[in-house]
């Protein structure tokens, strides 16, 4: 959550100064007009590559507008190099075969040592670094191998983060290196009355040795693991209330961080979890000229297609390229369609076959947008 917030102010600079972008906010009261369609992570209509990672259907022109997003695949991501990191994402058109990665903000190195490590670093200067990966994850277990930054103020996170804003995190603030935090979020809320975060602690220092922190997102329950060993459990029917379910539903791009939670611009509450006020003359930094957090590798087992997808059979389900949302649904849970459309910004547009569909109970999915056969009845989206 923090992460999105800090990251926002450098890079809304950064697309400020691009040429083709109309700086148009948008939200879902307010969507983009047809001429810059998308609406961005940050809240900014565009085109290009604002309809790719972030894109948020219901802030946009309209619920098509975002490009679909690139299916999950099981991975084992390794940094030998940075070779499958784009270095900077506003380039990416959207095969997620030719990136693993996007670099969304800051500066990263390789250690090249013990077979590679990747090295995220921030700086007075660069405002943090954050990594998002090409593909989506629609349920499914992420391991991320890393070290943690170790001093106040400094932030390391590895999240998970819907186009809605649908997020689960593994934090590490600032000098707190014998424990991480657990977090999550429903399109970007947490009720008043609850505290989503725990914190668990015990572990051997996270700055000098490596460990496991499992992110375990399932339909039904939800588990953060470190080493292997489940730490906390949460399940969806604990987050239904009021008519919503208020638990991560939409599929999500997994995203890697080191930020600066403790300088001015930040709420004191945030300053305060964070450790404090950064301390840019720390030995380490004036060493360096920097601090990171270095990132092994990053493991990806995605669920298994719900199995009314393997049986909409008119269709291979090794045809499934792509995640679309086909409705806002109902109850805070978004239709989320599986297709065979393209997810580069030069691919094939509307009117494909929907191969499958998630977020109710599902026969089939039809021709295009125009309707889709739901349990039995159909449902004309009318878009
Ligand atoms: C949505 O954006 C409009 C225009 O920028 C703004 O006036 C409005 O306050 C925003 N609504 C929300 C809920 O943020
Ligand atoms: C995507 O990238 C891969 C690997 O670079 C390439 O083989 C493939 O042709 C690309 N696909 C499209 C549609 O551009
Ligand atoms: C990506 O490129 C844009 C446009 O050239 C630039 O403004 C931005 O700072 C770059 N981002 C990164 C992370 O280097
Ligand atoms: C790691 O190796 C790459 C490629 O050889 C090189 O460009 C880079 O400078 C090296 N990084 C460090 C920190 O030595
Ligand atoms: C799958 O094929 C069977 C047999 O051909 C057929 O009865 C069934 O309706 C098909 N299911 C779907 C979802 O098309
Ligand atoms: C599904 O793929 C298999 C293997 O490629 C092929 O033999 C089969 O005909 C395909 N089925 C359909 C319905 O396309
Ligand atoms: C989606 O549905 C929720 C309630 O489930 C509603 O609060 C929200 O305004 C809807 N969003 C859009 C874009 O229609
Ligand atoms: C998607 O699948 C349909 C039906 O099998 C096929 O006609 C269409 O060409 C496919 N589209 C792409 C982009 O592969």
């Amino acid at each position: 959550m923090w992460s999105t917030l800090s990251i926002g102010l450098p890079f809304l600079v950064a697309i400020l100064a691009g040429e083709s972008v109309k700086a148009t906010a948008c939200n879902v009261t307010t969507p983009c007009p047809f001429s810059a369609p998308c609406c961005s992570e940050f809240g900014f209509c565009g085109s290009g590559h604002f309809c790719l990672g972030g894109c948020n259907p219901f802030a946009s022109r309209s619920i098509d507008s975002c490009k679909p997003e690139p299916v999950c695949k099981d991975a084992e991501y390794v940094f030998t190099d940075n070779s499958r990191i784009l270095s900077n994402s506003t380039f990416f058109e959207g095969n997620a075969t030719q990136y693993d990665w996007v670099l969304d903000s800051g500066n990263i190195f390789n250690t090249n040592k013990t077979g590679g490590e990747l090295a995220m670093t921030l700086t007075e200067k660069n405002g943090g670094t954050k990594l998002s990966s090409t593909r989506y994850v629609h349920y499914g277990t992420i391991t991320a191998k890393l070290k943690t930054g170790r001093w106040k103020g400094v932030v390391t996170a590895f999240i998970t983060m819907s186009d809605i804003k649908d997020e689960i995190d593994w934090e590490f603030p600032g000098a707190a290196t014998t424990e991480g935090q657990s977090n999550l979020f429903w399109q970007g809320y947490i009720p008043t009355d609850k505290t989503n975060g725990a914190t668990h602690t015990g572990l051997s220092d996270t700055y000098s040795n490596y460990h496991d922190f499992t992110i375990d997102w399932q339909p039904d329950s939800l588990s953060w693991s470190i080493d292997g060993k489940v730490v906390r459990t949460v399940k969806k029917s604990d987050f239904v209330e009021g008519g919503l379910t208020r638990y991560p539903n939409t599929p999500s791009r997994v995203q890697l961080s080191i930020w600066p939670a403790g300088i001015e611009s930040s709420g004191k509450g945030t300053v305060e979890w964070a450790g404090g006020m950064i301390d840019w003359n720390d030995p380490d930094y004036k060493s360096a000229g920097q601090f990171s957090a270095l990132v092994k590798s990053v493991s990806v087992k995605c669920a298994n297609l719900p199995s009314l997808i393997s049986s909409a059979n008119a269709t291979n389900a090794t045809d499934i390229t792509s995640y679309v949302y086909a409705s806002n649904g109902t109850g805070g849970v978004p239709v989320v369609a599986y297709t065979n459309r393209s997810t580069n910004l030069n691919g094939v547009g509307r009117g494909m076959t929907m191969l499958g569909v998630e977020g109710g109970k599902w026969q089939l999915a039809v021709l295009g947008f125009t309707a889709l056969l739901v349990a039995g009845s159909q449902v004309a989206l009318g878009l």
